[in-house]
């Protein structure tokens, strides 16, 4: 019956993460899935987390089904997060919030309920891009584009051309921006580039979507935060699709939300109840156990502070690294240029290894880093840093 279908290749990020796992070397380092590892190369189980599982296992309760939507107390956390928690477009009742599995969940979401306000509406996605951003959108009937974002040569932002790129869509084009720590060359906007995207985003009537799945990793958890409130404070119209995977360390646990700012409150009440309906059809409600974690610690004061400073230490260890790398690599082969290890933030690094190089790395010295030579920063420490740069400048050497 189905013997006609073609065979899955596997996910380009997930399929070399595997391929690591099943390498039999001791000596071995994986950059590959964006997961924050600790200095251990452990992933943390963060110390809030587990506060909020005990306080919870101390006080089982039933598990009924949740609201399409998600529970209250998540929805409105999210709110808080994203926007700040007393912003206009909060009191005045315009953000439709869903609680949904994972970032990846809201993008779909997000993706289904754009197709069908906006059949005509094509998407526009920063060149390169997460790989799976065009699957997604392109699997809810959007057909997909690339905008300018990144100069291999310069290995910085393409601004000017990206934001002649924008300024000529058609009205109602969807465009799909990272506001902090973009997946995949940790190249991001500076708050003045978002002062003058905005306008253009406004004046062709452009639909932004917000993918932000790194938050608290950039600049901080309210710095990180600041496109999404600048377009707020605007007065535009756009989805956000939020991730607590990274920034709580949750990932198999698929926390996330999508957010629509609206015009009023009438409007507001339309989306959610289209969204729901979205829900409704593909997985009917989300599940709780994460969702319930993740509100405790951000409604709890207490909780929150000792949240705040946990993701701190992530981003300061993923900074250090960051650093750490530079050094050594300049120190190894003072002819490379690896400043982009210390201007680019977050998760990732775009290396620019050439196919050979990424190739070379991953058979002779077991460094694995997916195709398009993005590193996830946070596989370095302290115990392998030497190990790798020893690695990156002997194939770079040639
Ligand atoms: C990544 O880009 O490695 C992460 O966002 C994990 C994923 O789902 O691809």
């Amino acid at each position: 019956m189905f013997e006609h279908l073609e065979k899955y290749a596997g996910d380009p990020i997930f399929r070399l993460g595997e391929a690591f796992h099943q390498d039999p070397r001791s000596q071995k380092v994986n950059l590959t899935v964006g997961l924050y590892y600790d200095n251990e190369g452990r992933i943390p189980l963060l110390k809030t987390v587990q506060e909020a599982e005990a306080r919870r296992n101390a006080n089982p309760q039933p598990r009924p089904y949740l609201p399409i939507e998600g529970l209250a107390s998540y929805r409105s956390a999210v709110q808080k997060l994203l926007f700040g928690a007393n912003h206009e477009v909060l009191r005045s009742g315009r953000v439709a919030t869903i609680q949904s599995v994972g970032g990846t969940g809201a993008l779909k979401v997000g993706g289904d309920f754009l197709h069908a306000a906006y059949p005509d509406s094509e998407m526009w996605i920063s060149d390169p891009a997460w790989d799976n951003h065009f699957a997604i959108f392109q699997g809810a009937g959007i057909k997909t584009h690339t905008y300018a974002y990144y100069d291999p040569e310069t290995k910085a932002l393409l601004f000017d051309q990206m934001l002649g790129q924008l300024s000529a869509l058609p009205k109602h084009s969807i465009v799909l921006l990272h506001p902090c720590c973009h997946n995949p060359t940790g190249v991001d906007l500076s708050p003045e580039q978002w002062r003058q995207l905005i306008p253009v985003l406004a004046a062709g009537e452009l639909i932004p979507f917000l993918d932000i799945a790194y938050q608290g990793f950039g600049a901080g958890l309210q710095e990180d935060a600041y496109a999404v409130r600048a377009m707020a404070d605007a007065g535009l119209s756009f989805l956000v699709a939020n991730s607590f995977s990274k920034n709580f360390s949750l990932y198999a646990e698929r926390c996330g939300g999508l957010s629509v700012v609206c015009s009023s409150p009438d409007e507001t009440e339309r989306v959610l109840g289209q969204l729901k309906a979205i829900v409704r059809r593909i997985y009917s409600n989300p599940p709780m156990h994460g969702g319930q974690v993740t509100a405790s610690v951000l409604n709890d004061p207490e909780l929150y502070a000792l949240w705040e400073d946990e993701v701190a230490q992530m981003r300061t260890r993923i900074a250090s690294v960051r650093q750490k790398a530079h050094e050594q690599l300049s120190a190894k082969l003072p002819a490379y240029d690896s400043r982009y290890f210390v201007t680019q933030r977050g998760m990732f690094s775009y290396t620019g290894l050439s196919t050979a190089q990424l190739q070379a790395l991953r058979e002779k010295h077991g460094v694995y880093i997916i195709d398009s030579g993005r590193i996830s920063v946070p596989g370095l420490n302290t115990h392998n840093m030497d190990y790798f740069t020893d690695a990156m400048a002997s194939v770079l050497r040639g």
